[in-house]
């Protein structure tokens, strides 16, 4: 074996077994969030051009990470901090509700967005918002995999434990797909396409459902998440 077979084989086992995120990783999750969302075509449409879009997209990252994702105990990392994905729990408003609490945002949407990509930035949300399922669910807000450790199955095996573990509660999952080059890992997951709900002139943002798996079809134990 080659010293990248190693470092891939670790790195595999690391995701198959993450840990869960506190805190203090938010800032490393943050970054790592930043460079995989970079391009993607949905941010790429709503965040600002230039060279101010990381800052802009490590803000955001940062305040959903630490703020809304953490304390609710479903963001799962590999220890080597490759891969990271952000789950919240049925029951977790999707997005942050009143009045006040959206005014604060105002200004990490405007670093985020821009001033002419703002009503970009609010007709995406407004879609999300109204498209969201009202089933409970488990909500796949992120899963992210550093640019250069992409395509090496390190997403997959995350995706694997984490929904393991969905499955022992006998819950639906549901994730908003913002890359068609995605579809198909998450067919292999078992999400189902229900529709683009992305707004006019928008890239496609896919909703993808996955159904409760009966309890029965469920190894026992399976889930290999060590908190
Ligand atoms: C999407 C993502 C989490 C997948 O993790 P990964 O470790 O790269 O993917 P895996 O190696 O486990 O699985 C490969 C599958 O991922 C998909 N994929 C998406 N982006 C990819 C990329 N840059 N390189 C390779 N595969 C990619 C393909 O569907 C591929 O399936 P295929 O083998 O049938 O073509 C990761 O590529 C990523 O962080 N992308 C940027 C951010 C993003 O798109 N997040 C999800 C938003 S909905």
């Amino acid at each position: 074996m080659t010293s990248d077979d190693d470092d891939r084989h670790r790195r595999l086992v690391a995701a198959a077994n993450p840990r869960r995120a506190n805190s203090a990783d938010a800032a490393q999750l943050a970054r790592l969030f930043t460079a995989a969302f970079l391009n993607d075509p949905v941010f790429d449409w709503i965040a600002r051009r230039g060279p101010r879009r990381a800052a802009g997209l490590e803000r955001f990252f940062f305040w959903l990470l630490q703020m809304r994702a953490i304390p609710y105990g479903e963001v799962w990392m590999s220890a080597d901090g490759g891969v990271a994905t952000a789950w919240l729990p049925p029951d977790v408003p999707a997005s942050p509700g009143g009045f006040w609490e959206q005014m604060r945002l105002v200004p990490m949407f405007w670093r985020l967005c821009g001033i002419p990509r703002l009503t970009r930035g609010s007709a995406m949300s407004e879609a999300m918002d109204r498209n969201h399922p009202h089933e409970r669910h488990y909500y796949l807000s992120f899963i992210g995999v550093a640019p250069r450790l992409q395509g090496l199955g390190l997403g997959s095996a995350l995706l694997d434990a984490t929904l393991a573990r969905i499955d022992e509660t006998g819950v639906p999952a549901y994730l908003e797909n913002s890359n068609p080059k995605n579809t198909r890992l998450y067919e292999r997951y078992g999400f189902v396409r229900r529709k683009n709900i992305s707004p006019p002139g928008a890239p496609p943002l896919i909703a993808m459902w996955r159904g409760a798996r009966p309890r029965a079809l469920v190894f026992q134990g399976s889930s290999s998440l060590s908190q």
